[in-house]
């Protein structure tokens, strides 16, 4: 169960991390899915030195050690949406090693559910790590507090919300509308131990960041949607927290 501190944490900052939440056993299926995913070994590094990508039919060694399925992470979820939220466990994203020792920090973030496409409307995401994570090791970089700034965005141009101008002929991502520069912190890289969560809110400017360690990122990312999703997707309440339930 989350205290009331760490749910004020979340709303006021935008994102909670959760320390060990997900099992060692866990994390060896995460490791195993991925090594045998990419067709390479661990201990092998001459075996991913072309930074393979993943095969196109990557599925879970176990469909219960998705992170949706993480107990920490489920109850949670449950705890903020009351009950509202329902996810998935995506694919494994990966951040080989760069191969070079100059790190450049990322500048540039997003939010999600706008890719030039289509809109996926969701209300908040989980993040976390197959392997423990060090500076400017491909971690998950994200701007704190930048889903109040977005919110206001949002606000200010509620015919945003459906993401058109992702669709635009001649948009451009590093344009005013990826969200950063409104950010009003600079932004933050999620190192953690292997387990580690990071809850986020949907609205949270992120970014992935250059690997410039031994070893790669293998993140693994949920998204939470709120089941009545298709009747609220295009209302922008004036209170962020309207359809949660903490
Ligand atoms: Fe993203």
């Amino acid at each position: 169960m989350l205290t009331p501190t760490q749910i004020a944490f979340f709303k006021h900052h935008g994102y909670l991390i959760l320390s060990g939440a997900v099992a060692p056993a866990v994390i060896d299926v995460w490791r195993e899915s991925f090594w045998e995913a990419v067709d390479a070994k661990a201990d092998d590094p001459e075996s991913w030195r072309k930074r393979p990508g993943l095969k196109a039919e990557y599925k879970l060694r176990h469909e219960e050690a998705g992170l949706n399925r993480q107990p920490a992470v489920a109850e949670a979820v449950e705890q903020l949406g009351g009950g509202w939220f329902v996810g998935d466990a995506g694919p494994p994203l990966v951040h080989w090693p760069a191969g070079c020792d100059a790190w450049t920090p990322t500048r540039l973030g997003h939010v999600d559910g706008y890719p030039p496409s289509f809109w996926f409307p969701f209300m908040m995401a989980a993040t976390a790590y197959a392997y423990d994570v060090e500076p400017m090791g491909g971690a998950f970089t994200y701007w704190p507090e930048s889903h109040h700034s977005t919110h206001r965005r949002f606000l200010a141009n509620p015919g945003m919300i459906d993401g058109k101008w992702a669709r635009e002929p001649g948009f451009d991502w590093t344009g005013p509308d990826n969200f950063t520069d409104l950010a009003p912190h600079p932004p933050r890289e999620f190192t953690a131990r292997a387990g580690d969560v990071i809850l986020w809110h949907a609205f949270l400017v992120h970014s992935g960041s250059m690997n410039i360690r031994n070893s790669p990122r293998v993140g693994f990312f949920s998204r939470f949607w709120h089941r009545d999703q298709e009747a609220i997707k295009y209302d922008v309440p004036k209170d962020l927290w309207k359809y949660w339930a903490a």
